[in-house]
């Protein structure tokens, strides 16, 4: 059966992403931390993709969340630390480019190494925007391509076969963001600017 929408590599990928992930997740640690800090005690908050729920060690407190993620397998695994978590995390099994969301209906949306993985992340913004009302605040911590171009080479080596198992490595996510209409806020590049904190807003004022 076709996988256009990335759903079963990511089911098959489920049992063993922590054991993938566990290396990175401590050097990314204070990144997401300090991003996710950002979550608002009275702030509707959306969180994609959550996958395993790793992202969950570096949440606030008290924190009242609605996440989604496409994976079935990779919401499992979630499940026992969104349990765990001190507040309330709401998972639903979504596609990114289709939300049953209204229209404005966040003030907050955060993101964690999304956009390397949705298939077509120019319709996955459009709807982050459209469920965002306007001033609201997109906070992303998200796998990128590198300035530094022998390390991009690298990574657009490695690619194909990580798109295999999950994520695309060079994608222009900095550039999709600001496509997709958000006015930029600030970039952070960290790790040889293979992964950067982004952060963006809706603006008050629609392009029209
Ligand atoms: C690299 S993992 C990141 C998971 C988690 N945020 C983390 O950092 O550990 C990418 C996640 O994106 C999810 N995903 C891929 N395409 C998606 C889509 N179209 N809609 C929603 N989630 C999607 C996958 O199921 C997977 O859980």
């Amino acid at each position: 059966m076709a996988d256009s929408n990335g759903a079963k590599r990511w089911n098959s990928t489920a049992r063993f992403y922590d054991l993938l992930a566990h290396g990175a997740e401590k050097r990314w640690g204070p990144a997401k931390q300090a991003l996710f800090g950002r979550m608002g005690v009275d702030q509707k908050i959306l969180f994609a993709a959550l996958g395993t729920g790793l992202d969950i060690a570096f949440f606030p407190p008290g924190r009242t969340i609605q996440a989604i993620d496409i994976s079935p397998g990779m919401l499992a695994q979630a499940q026992s630390r969104i349990t765990a978590y001190p507040g309330a995390i709401t998972a639903h099994c979504l596609d990114i480019t289709a939300l049953p969301f209204p229209d404005a209906s966040f003030d907050q949306v955060f993101t964690s190494c999304t956009f390397c993985s949705v298939p077509d992340p120019h319709t996955g913004l459009a709807e982050l925007y459209r469920v965002m009302r306007p001033g609201a605040e997109l906070g992303m911590f998200e796998h990128t391509g590198s300035h530094y171009v022998p390390f991009n080479w690298l990574l657009d080596m490695c690619n194909p076969l990580c798109r295999h198992i999950g994520p695309e490595m060079n994608r222009d996510t900095v550039a999709n963001v600001r496509k997709a209409g958000f006015r930029i806020h600030s970039v952070e590049h960290h790790f040889l600017d293979v992964v950067k904190t982004i952060r963006a807003l809706r603006p008050e004022q629609d392009r029209g």
